[in-house]
């Protein structure tokens, strides 16, 4: 049987972090990069590489322990029903940990390479969709499944949870140009939702400020679609300060949005879980000034293309 390639797409939550869980809209991207897994003959193997090729971890199908990773692996393998005789390696473009959905693009490509290496045939996406379910419970407890519906397509959507189930409905939108980068390692998702959900259960004042949040995300994706920049990245602005209030901003997260906005960007957020991991800064006409004044306090920011659907 021949090698099967397949990748699956990184995310940038552009609004809506947090308040997703509670079934308020958010607006997410699928990247153009994320992660590339090759299934071929072998003996049960799951292989982490760096963008360098260098291994950086191998998980086996019958490992004992509760390492997540093999406990990701194990569960994409049974979801599917795949032969034993197969080994998949996993390129990371994106760094892990960092709010940017690596979990979700390593489960979706995992998942498409051995099911396209098992069938000899395109991998139902259906299948695709309930295997890379299964993986993320292990990395992440109560998600709102926005990471997957990013990793399983690219372009710019509205994501809503509700209790009939999770939709993705896709925006329409001139590209534009933004600036990720990583201000501190990430925390764990899992922890930062649950101190979102005690202040909730403390605070009365918090489910209002997700209505308001929900309001802001609205607003945004009518100004993504007009190519509105000014008013998406004053938008910006606003559900970072949602973020602070909601105590998952940092102070290396914050100093990051504050150094990106003082150098033009239109507007410049916290993306992701918080606690640590990435900001996003909107700089749709140029952004040199941004990258620079970024790498000078010694950070390793990159440019991404967002790109709307085609009505
Ligand atoms: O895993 P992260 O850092 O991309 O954060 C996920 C987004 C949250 O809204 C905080 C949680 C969720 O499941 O939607």
């Amino acid at each position: 049987m021949s090698d099967a390639v397949h990748s699956g797409c990184a995310k940038l939550i552009l609004f809506g972090e947090h308040a997703v869980v509670y079934g308020v809209p958010a607006i997410a991207a699928g990247l153009d990069v994320g992660a590339r897994a090759t299934a071929r003959g072998g003996q049960g193997t799951l292989r982490l590489l760096a963008p360098t090729g260098d291994a950086v971890a191998s998980v086996d199908l019958n490992q004992p322990g509760d390492d997540r990773l093999a406990t990701a692996w194990r569960r994409i393998h049974t979801t599917l029903g795949a032969p034993e005789d197969v080994d998949v390696d996993v390129t990371l473009e994106v760094p892990p940990g960092a709010g940017l959905g690596s979990s979700a693009a390593l489960a979706v490509a995992t998942a498409r390479a051995l099911l396209a290496w098992s069938t000899g045939d395109a991998p139902d996406e259906a299948r695709v969709a309930q295997a890379v379910e299964a993986a993320e419970r292990t990395f992440h407890g109560n998600a709102s499944g926005i990471d997957q519906a990013a990793a399983l397509g690219g372009g710019l959507f509205v994501f809503e949870r509700t209790s009939e189930g999770a939709t993705r409905t896709p925006i329409a939108a001139p590209p534009v140009r933004a600036v990720v980068c990583q201000a501190a390692p990430g925390a764990s998702t899992r922890a930062m939702v649950e101190g979102v959900a005690a202040r909730r259960e403390r605070a009365g004042l918090v489910a209002p400020l997700m209505e308001w949040v929900g309001q802001i995300t609205r607003e945004a994706a009518a100004a993504l679609t007009a190519g509105d920049w000014a008013t998406l990245g004053e938008l910006m602005d606003l559900n970072h300060g949602a973020l602070c209030a909601l105590g998952v901003s940092t102070e290396a997260l914050d100093a990051a949005v504050h150094v990106a906005r003082a150098s033009g960007a239109l507007g410049a957020k916290l993306t992701g879980a918080g606690g640590g991991g990435c900001v996003w800064a909107l700089t749709p006409d140029d952004p040199e000034p941004t990258l620079a004044a970024l790498r000078a306090r010694g950070w390793d920011p990159f440019v991404v293309t967002l790109q709307g659907h085609t009505p």
